[in-house]
């Protein structure tokens, strides 16, 4: 397919102001739905305009009561690329029912209102490792400084399970189910991405969400960290722009990804226990970072890492970006923009 338009929806957070640039850089017209709930989308979406004032579209809209404006935006795309959501599974325990409406409720409306547009555009949905839940039954072995599979050399692969845990999974996990399912019931081209942990450039990562970025930026600013459990919990790291060259590739080439699931992570190769990040932190700074301890979050997987083998098969997609490079980079990307994240640090 050509470039045409691509509606984002979350499109001025963290990945969809990553997607939203490589998208018009690649010639499509870039639609923006998002309601600015998460704090720094604002700047994201002031970096986006003035880069891009002629390729880029804003509409402010949210998709749990927005319908006919979403329904109108999509009616307008070749791609919907879903990524508008509430992130944080701890939230999601504190506020299950605005969970729900957001990420189930608010993903229905996306697909129902590409079903009623009726232009059949390539919807993407990111989902998350979370629908794996805490996978009791994976051994998990101790190490000087994480945990590891015991059996799974190559990681998790997609037809693992499903095993909802915590509101965030659920509301998730109901999100990733409906997106496929559409696409065998009502014959709409659909694509799933179970997602690892994705860091990079724009992410204003919180404590409850966004562990890479957090760290880093809470090292920088002198921000207390606390890590909960033992910090040996080990995940793969996807960078931005690697996710955001697997989306391109669906969209440019709709029949090979529709109708699909993919774990889409760094895979064995790129992987970091809590630890040895901020070892490696510590040693990019040049100084000691301070950590306290805490009880472990509910649901928090030991070990997670996608077997990624399918998407790099049959999506001729490959990761670039190693760990430790990709970690500079952010960290660079924040010195550059320490004003912003400080500012955006001070609302949390
Ligand atoms: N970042 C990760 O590590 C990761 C991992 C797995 C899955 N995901 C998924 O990827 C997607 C994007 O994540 P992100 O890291 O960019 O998060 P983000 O919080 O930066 O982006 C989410 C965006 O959705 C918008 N939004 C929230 N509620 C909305 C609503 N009701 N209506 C319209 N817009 C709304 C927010 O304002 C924000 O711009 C999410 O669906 C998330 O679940 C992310």
């Amino acid at each position: 397919m050509g470039a045409g338009t691509i509606v984002i929806t979350g499109g001025a957070g963290f990945i969809g102001v990553n997607a939203a640039e490589a998208f018009i850089r690649d010639g499509w017209r870039v639609i923006v739905f998002d309601n600015l709930s998460r704090k720094g989308t604002d700047l994201n979406l002031r970096y986006l305009q003035q880069k891009f004032p002629a390729q880029c579209e804003f509409v402010k809209g949210d998709v749990r009561y927005d319908y006919f404006s979403l329904l109108h935006t999509v009616a307008r795309a070749q791609v919907v690329l879903h990524l508008a959501a509430q992130v944080a599974v701890t939230t999601s325990i504190v506020h299950p029912i605005e969970d729900f409406e957001i990420n189930a409720r608010g993903s229905f409306n996306v697909l129902e209102a590409v079903r009623q547009a009726g232009n059949k555009p390539l919807v993407i949905y990111s989902s998350t490792n979370k629908v794996y839940g805490g996978m009791p039954d994976v051994v998990c072995v101790k190490g000087a400084t994480r945990y590891s599979f015991r059996d799974f050399p190559d990681g998790i692969a997609e037809d693992r399970p499903l095993d909802f845990h915590s509101p965030y999974g659920c509301s998730k996990g109901a999100a990733d189910q409906y997106v496929h399912d559409y696409g065998r019931i009502y014959g709409l081209p659909t694509v799933v991405f179970r997602q690892s942990c994705i860091y990079g450039q724009r992410q204003f990562g919180i404590e409850d969400q966004g562990w890479v970025a957090w760290f880093t930026i809470a090292a920088l600013l002198e921000r207390p960290i606390t890590i909960y459990g033992d910090g040996l919990q080990v995940r793969d790291l996807l960078h931005v722009d690697d996710l955001v060259a697997v989306y391109r590739r669906a969209a440019s080439d709709p029949a090979r990804a529709a109708g699909k699931i993919f774990n889409m992570g760094g895979g064995p190769k790129r992987t970091l226990s809590l630890l040895e990040l901020l070892a490696f932190l510590e040693q990019l700074m040049a100084k000691k970072i301070p950590v306290t301890y805490a009880e472990p979050r509910a649901g928090d997987q030991p070990v997670f890492v996608a077997d990624i083998r399918k998407a790099e098969r049959e999506l001729d997609w490959h990761p670039t970006i190693d760990p430790l490079p990709g970690i500079e980079q952010l960290h660079d990307w924040i010195c550059q923009n320490r004003a912003d994240v400080e500012r955006v640090v001070a609302t949390f």
